[in-house]
């Protein structure tokens, strides 16, 4: 069986995919800081699909516990695909940049892509073993685009979406996808900009595109999960 690594997968995007990957054959090491939700996840996973899941509550900025999920994951066979979807908005609600904490925009690089970065390291002798290894930053729409008050978040997205192109060349044998999957009605969201209302996707609906991107194996590089959707 496949092996997936998930940061962030007790709930959201994280979640979806982990169960479509699950529905799929895929074993799973999936983490989260909070523990109950992770475990609920884990079970609910195991139960729906009889999936091999390995549910390690932890925060990604701890080298040791990235440590832990690759141990994990080597001991179900290897790491074919590495998620990197756990993420810090660096203030909650979202602020200008003339307010932005400085420790909160620490924080959203550590999470965002100081860690994301220490997990592709210490993933990369398994991802390389793997005939299909793959890694996925999530993205996000404010890494390419000027919006008031997602800077400190949408500058942690772009060194992302940055690290992503530099793996991809320097690892032509992997797959290196930075994803960013549109708007989605999450927690992660409705911290941003809890005044906003408007309905959003749900993330389930996204997840097809994530799959495409394992289906097809595209070239290394940024998607969108809507041009992604919308292709036949
Ligand atoms: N929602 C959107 O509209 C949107 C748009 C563009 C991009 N994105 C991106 O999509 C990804 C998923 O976001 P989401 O909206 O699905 O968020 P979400 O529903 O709030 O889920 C976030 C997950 O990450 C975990 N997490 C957060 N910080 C962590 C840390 N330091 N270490 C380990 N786990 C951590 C959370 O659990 P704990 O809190 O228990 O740790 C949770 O499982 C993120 O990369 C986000 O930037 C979202």
């Amino acid at each position: 069986m496949p092996v997936a690594i998930i940061t962030g997968a007790s709930k959201g995007l994280g979640r979806a995919l982990a169960e479509a990957l699950a529905e799929r054959g895929w074993d799973l090491v999936l983490d989260a800081r909070t523990a109950q939700p992770l475990q609920e996840t884990a079970v609910a996973i195991l139960s729906k699909y009889g999936a091999q899941v390995r549910a390690l509550p932890g925060d990604v900025t701890d080298g040791a516990h990235r440590a832990q999920l690759v141990a994990a994951a080597r001991e179900l066979g290897g790491v074919d695909l590495l998620v990197n979807n756990a993420s810090a908005l660096g203030a909650e609600p979202l602020v200008r940049l003339e307010s932005l904490a400085l420790d909160g925009l620490r924080r959203a690089l550590e999470v965002n892509v100081v860690a994301a970065l220490g997990l592709v390291q210490e993933a990369l002798p398994l991802l390389r073993e793997s005939t299909e290894g793959s890694v996925i930053d999530v993205s996000s729409d404010a890494a390419a685009e000027a919006y008031e008050t997602w800077g400190g978040y949408g500058a942690s997205k772009a060194a992302l979406d940055h690290l992503s192109a530099v793996l991809g060349e320097e690892e032509p044998g992997l797959r290196v996808w930075a994803v960013d999957p549109g708007d989605m009605g999450t927690d992660l969201y409705a911290a941003a900009v809890p005044d906003d209302d408007d309905p959003r996707p749900d993330p389930a609906s996204v997840v097809p595109a994530f799959l495409r991107l394992l289906d097809g194996r595209p070239a290394s590089g940024r998607y969108g999960a809507p041009a992604l959707l919308e292709q036949r």
